[in-house]
């Protein structure tokens, strides 16, 4: 097992459970581009590696992550899937094996749409998740304009991706995006539990079931992300997106 190239997410293999946790608490674990590449590389090897049955995600104690570095918004010009985010977003989308998101506190932009492409997400009753993109003067990205409304229907999914509102844990499992709402000092214990079971049923059954139920889904996905990448970029260059994302970083100088 080889170990993460970035000092702030972290591989452990637990019992046949691969644990990659984001691990930058001081910055609310905002994700930069060399996070991602970990990220994307961890469930790649994952993917691979024969001991592995089952991957999990995890942040920090009470915040899985508040999205994308905003700094990298300022720096980004080219939305290319070369892009360790896109690599990223491509990794959980077509991973075979199962996913599961162990989630406490925040899930802010790319912390909420990564959910979407887990097979089974529990959450902490502090967790609250949050779509942004328009209060950024941005648009859906990682395949949610697609997943998002399939998931929880149309006019639901426009509370959280036009309107950018946060949702509680116990909304987000009415909507069914959450499997289970568990006490704070629980959810991590329980979200193990479930992933230390599924790495014990038969792997062949388990990955054949997960692609059986994604198997008319890659087209799509891929044409989605696509598209919302240019958007995306589009958007990102405008004045309206670059005076917000200005105005956060100004107020963190002040
Ligand atoms: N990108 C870069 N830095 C971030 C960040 C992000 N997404 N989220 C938090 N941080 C940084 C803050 O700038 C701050 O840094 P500093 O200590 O050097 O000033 C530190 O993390 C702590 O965050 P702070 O804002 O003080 O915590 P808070 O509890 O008051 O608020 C948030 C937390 C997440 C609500 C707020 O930081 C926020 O809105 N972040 C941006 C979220 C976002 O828009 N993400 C992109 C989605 S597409």
């Amino acid at each position: 097992m080889i170990t993460s190239p970035d000092l702030n997410v972290t591989y452990q293999l637990d019992h046949g459970v691969f644990v990659l946790q984001i691990d930058r608490p001081d910055k609310k674990n905002a994700l930069t581009q060399t996070m991602y590449a970990a990220l994307a590389d961890g469930i790649k090897m994952a993917d691979q590696h024969s001991e592995v049955r089952v991957i999990l995600i995890r942040g920090t104690e009470g915040c899985f992550t508040s999205g994308n570095d905003v700094n990298d918004f300022v720096k980004a010009q080219d939305m290319g899937t070369e892009r360790p985010s896109v690599q990223f977003m491509k990794a959980i989308a077509f991973a075979r094996k199962p996913v599961i998101a162990a989630v406490g506190g925040m899930a802010i932009g790319i912390g909420t749409t990564m959910l979407f492409h887990c097979d089974l997400v529990y959450a902490a009753e502090d967790a609250f998740l949050q779509l942004p993109f328009t209060n950024l003067g941005l648009c859906p990205e990682a395949g949610s304009s697609l997943l998002l409304p399939q998931i929880i229907g149309h006019q639901r999914a426009s509370e959280m991706l036009l309107l950018g509102e946060r949702i509680s844990a116990a909304k987000a499992k009415e909507f069914g995006i959450v499997n289970d709402v568990l006490p704070a000092a629980g959810y991590l214990e329980h979200a193990m539990n479930k992933a230390h079971h599924l790495a014990k049923l038969p792997a062949d059954s388990v990955q054949t079931s997960k692609a059986l139920m994604k198997r008319n889904q890659a087209t799509p996905m891929n044409e989605t992300i696509q598209a919302e990448l240019l958007q995306f970029s589009r958007l990102l260059q405008s004045p309206d997106a670059q005076a917000i994302i200005q105005a956060f970083l100004n107020k963190k100088k002040a």
